[in-house]
């Protein structure tokens, strides 16, 4: 089912006519530069009352694939970063499936200790253990003709392992306690964030479970893989707002690695929607991290003059070399800022700030921060 949102699809289309960094590359005469990424039109996607908002390729074939695989019946499992959506991506197997009229059954399978697992799994009978007063169906049965979501699957212990081998293989099992068998059909959907083939090795996950599961593996790209995505997704988790970003925002979003994916980006704009004075976040509304450290880079061997001249450069290439306003949002007077370049390009520390560009944006994919584009500027403002 396909539902357009009119306040972010009013968003979108406003964010699509801007061409963020158009500008800066005339003024600086590098019209080789990658263009930023625009927006792409997004979609929107409802899948069990849960929006996806899908613009980037990959995830679009991601989508398709997940329709595809979902009419096979055939377990699934959902590999990828914390963060990236892989119960959206969980839903809509479901959604997509045949079974999709019948119960979802979501389970966490780190939330509860595994001795509430089996009970809670495969149901109790009355008197099983101590407090079972009655019996009680387990979640494989609620789940019948449906499908079962186990999120985080490779925190399932062996034994659980074991039993849940025995339903994939659509055989019997007992309730605990219980002498009547129980056959559940059910559409094994399972997710992990942990590398599962590396818990095969060291002998925590079953092989045998890993790969019944692994029959069909849909692998949900980090975000800093689908940059296409980064835009839309942030004037969805906007909408309440009516706020939308500037080109340069938007740039160093797309810029950023995203450790924690989805989940960091709306934490990231809906604090920047917090320092907003006008109706768009600006760069320097969002929180430092975004501007200290570059994409993919570890951090840990910069020194603390590094991190300066890195930001520097950095903040200087999204203004595309304007002095005043990467002052303004490094919150430093021009002066300074001047005086700090002329350091950096003194004789004594040649070659370490210029390379710092480099080397700090050596994972970039916008021209907002383009070592190129700083030099240049630096080049220019410094003649
Ligand atoms: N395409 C998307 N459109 C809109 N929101 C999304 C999208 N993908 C993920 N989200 C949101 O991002 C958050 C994180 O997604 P989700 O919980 O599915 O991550 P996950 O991959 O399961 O992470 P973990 O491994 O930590 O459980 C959720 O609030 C989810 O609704
Ligand atoms: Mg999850």
């Amino acid at each position: 089912m396909k539902l357009v949102h009119p306040t972010v699809q009013k968003a979108l289309k406003a964010s699509d006519d801007l061409t963020p960094f158009a500008f800066d590359l005339q003024r600086l005469g590098h019209a080789t530069a990658r263009p930023a990424a625009r927006p792409a039109a997004p979609t929107y996607e409802e899948f069990l009352g849960m929006t996806a908002i899908v613009a980037a390729p990959s995830m679009r074939r991601l989508f398709a694939l997940a329709a595809r695989v979902a009419q096979t019946g055939s377990p699934v499992l959902i590999t990828g970063e914390s963060g990236t959506g892989k119960e959206l991506v969980a839903r809509a197997v479901h959604h997509y499936s045949e079974r999709s009229g019948r119960p979802f059954i979501d389970v966490n399978c780190a939330a509860l200790p595994e001795h509430l697992m089996e009970s809670e799994l495969f149901g109790y009978e009355k008197g099983a253990f101590s407090g079972a007063e009655g019996q009680k169906a387990g979640l494989f049965e609620a789940a019948h003709k449906g499908s079962i979501f186990l999120d985080e699957i490779g925190e399932l212990d062996s034994r659980m392992q074991a039993k849940l081998l025995r339903v994939l293989d659509g055989q019997s099992y007992f309730r605990l306690g219980g002498s009547r068998k129980v056959v559940a059909d059910v559409r094994i959907v399972a997710a992990t964030n942990i590398d599962l083939e590396s818990s095969v090795r060291t002998g925590t996950f079953r092989h045998d479970l890993f790969h019944r599961l692994d029959a069909f593996q849909l692998r949900v790209p980090p975000l800093r893989e689908r940059v296409e995505d980064i835009h839309p997704l942030a004037l969805w988790f906007l909408r309440d707002t009516g706020l939308s970003l500037s080109p340069e925002a938007v740039a160093i979003l797309q810029d950023y690695a995203w450790p924690g994916n989805i989940r960091e980006l709306r934490n990231a704009v809906l604090k920047a929607s917090m320092n907003v004075t006008g109706d768009e976040i600006l760069p320097s509304d969002l929180p430092v991290n975004l501007l200290l450290r570059p994409s993919g880079e570890e951090d840990s061997h910069y020194s603390l003059d590094g991190l300066e001249q890195q930001t520097i450069c950095r903040v200087l290439a999204q203004t595309g070399g304007h002095q005043q306003k990467a002052a303004d949002l490094l919150g430093i007077s021009r002066r300074t800022l001047i005086r700090k370049l002329k350091l950096y390009r003194s004789p004594a520390r040649a070659g370490e700030s210029l390379d710092l560009v480099g080397s700090g944006a050596a994972g970039s994919r916008s021209p907002g921060a383009d070592p190129a584009i700083a030099r240049r500027a630096l080049d220019r403002e410094l003649a």
